[in-house]
């Protein structure tokens, strides 16, 4: 019975690690975010192959908005940013994101929803840029 309870637990100390300063955003951006896509996104969504708008590659590209005119990120709402709507919709969505075998864990999940809700910090210059990385090499 307990057991039910404990997912909040887990909830409550992930909201106050919630990043403050430019250098706790840049680091949050970083080590949380930029693994996540360029392990599981930058594969295709890179702007060299032909997939669709979306080009994780920078912050100038991300931040386009799709060919209906919609954001993939837009600052401070998760639940208005198409990219968030991508890696929920639930498992048997044909337009479920990642396109592979593996999705997003929660927690990857609610990473990126905390990170979107903080304003989607993304520094410009090399470190902001993405590029494709299997899983185990170094970001
Ligand atoms: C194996 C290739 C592949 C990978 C990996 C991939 N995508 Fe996609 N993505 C696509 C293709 C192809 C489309 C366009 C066709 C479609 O909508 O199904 C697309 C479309 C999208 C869209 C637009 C969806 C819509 O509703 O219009 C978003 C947002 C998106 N991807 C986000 C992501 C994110 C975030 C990741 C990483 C977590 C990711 N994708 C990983 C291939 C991929």
């Amino acid at each position: 019975m307990i057991l039910r309870f404990l997912p909040a637990l887990f909830i409550i100390p992930a909201c106050s690690l919630l990043p403050a300063s430019k250098n706790e955003r840049e680091h949050y951006f970083l080590t949380q975010v930029k693994p996540v896509f360029q392990q599981h996104c930058l594969a295709c969504h890179n702007g060299v192959q032909p997939v669709p708008a979306l080009n994780l590659s920078s912050k100038a590209t991300a931040f386009k908005l799709s060919a209906s005119g919609r954001d993939y990120i837009l600052p401070g709402d998760p639940d208005c940013s198409l990219l968030i709507s991508a890696v929920q919709r639930g498992g048997t969505h044909p337009k479920m994101m990642p396109r592979t075998e593996v999705s997003l864990t929660e927690d990857q999940i609610g990473m990126l929803r905390e990170w979107i809700e903080d304003g989607a910090y993304w520094p410009e210059g090399e470190i902001g840029r993405l590029k494709p990385r299997k899983s185990g090499e170094i970001p």
